[in-house]
């Protein structure tokens, strides 16, 4: 690593890959996390808050300032995800509850405060509904300035998750999204297609569980709630990162394959609602050559991602 860490805030729904996110921002030492900013999503937002502050403290870093932001979509009611991470959002590890509380400011405050603090322009990484930061860039437009790029987990240029075509953090909150291609500054779009391809294998899950270190082991019970492939020895199957591969492509973007695209969020009711669009086309079609060229955001969409690379990162950071 050469020069100065990249100041970094993350606007998360802590959330089991949230907190595999946290665990590597705060250990990799490229990185400055300056906030963490909350919103609902996987749980609901106090819940959110809670799973947020108690991972900053096992990983050992209990000063990063964290808010609490939106409660619900700016549209849709408030829809979690605790099927997939568990009644508390994050697992049911049966954590201790954190020793600390939010920051006095909201989540919006708090990232306006901190953009236009960092001496360096932030990049910002929304793992979550794109709630916070539709409210922030409304809300606070000037905060543009000093943003260098945002790196979003969100979308899919294939299958969703949460629809046949969505992804969850989209169709959560599909206006808030639309908004977040309105930002003016470079996007990088951490989508599912990449997502889901960053795992962990079983023998290194298993040796973080068995850690001494709070922080690696939590990050193995975190990995060991996120199985994606069965394991061949039957215990410990292997754990995909999740949220924290959108971390990762700061720390290390050459680990990753991009292309700029016209990106669009659907926002009609029906099917293909959260849906993000993705033109892959190398040339016109017959809508724009009878209609002409709509407007579209151009998006660093990811569409490779270096595995193997990105894993040893994410465990060397962990394991320190
Ligand atoms: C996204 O939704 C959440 O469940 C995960 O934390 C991730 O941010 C994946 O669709
Ligand atoms: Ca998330």
């Amino acid at each position: 690593m050469t020069g100065q860490p990249i100041p970094v805030i993350i606007d998360c729904d802590t959330g089991v890959d949230d907190a595999l996110a946290l665990l590597f921002a705060v250990r990799h030492p490229g990185l400055d996390l300056r906030a963490v900013t909350c919103v609902a999503g996987n749980t609901d937002v106090d819940g959110v808050v809670r799973n947020t502050l108690t991972v900053l403290e096992q990983a050992g870093a209990p000063d990063i300032p964290v808010a609490r932001g939106a409660a619900r979509p700016l549209i849709e009611a408030a829809r979690s995800a605790q099927h997939v991470h568990g009644a508390d959002g994050m697992g049911d590890l049966g954590l201790p509850a954190p020793t600390r509380t939010p920051a006095d400011i909201d989540a919006i405050g708090l990232l306006r405060r901190e953009i236009l603090a960092s001496p360096r322009p932030v990049t910002l990484i929304p793992t979550a509904p794109l709630t916070n930061i539709a409210l922030l860039l409304r809300t606070h437009p000037e905060v543009v300035r000093n943003i260098e790029r945002i790196v979003w987990m969100g979308g899919a240029v294939a299958a969703g998750n949460a629809t046949p075509v969505a992804e969850f953090n989209v169709w959560h909150d599909p206006e808030a999204a639309a908004i977040l291609l309105t930002a003016g500054v470079p996007i990088t779009m951490y989508g599912l297609d990449v997502f889901m391809r960053v795992v962990v294998p079983g023998e290194d899950v298993r040796r973080l569980r068995a850690s001494a270190e709070p922080g690696a082991r939590l990050a193995g019970q975190l990995l060991a709630h996120r199985p994606s492939a069965p394991d061949p020895d039957g215990d410990d199957p292997a754990g995909g990162l999740g949220d924290a591969g959108a971390v990762l492509a700061v720390a290390d973007p050459g680990g990753l394959t991009t292309r700029r695209l016209p990106v669009e969020i659907a926002l009609a009711p029906g099917p293909t609602r959260g849906q993000t669009i993705v033109d892959l086309r190398t040339r016109h079609g017959e809508s724009e050559l009878h209609e002409g060229e709509r407007e579209q955001a151009l998006v660093d969409v990811a569409l490779e991602v270096d595995v193997r690379r990105y894993v040893e990162l994410y465990l060397t950071a962990v394991e320190g």
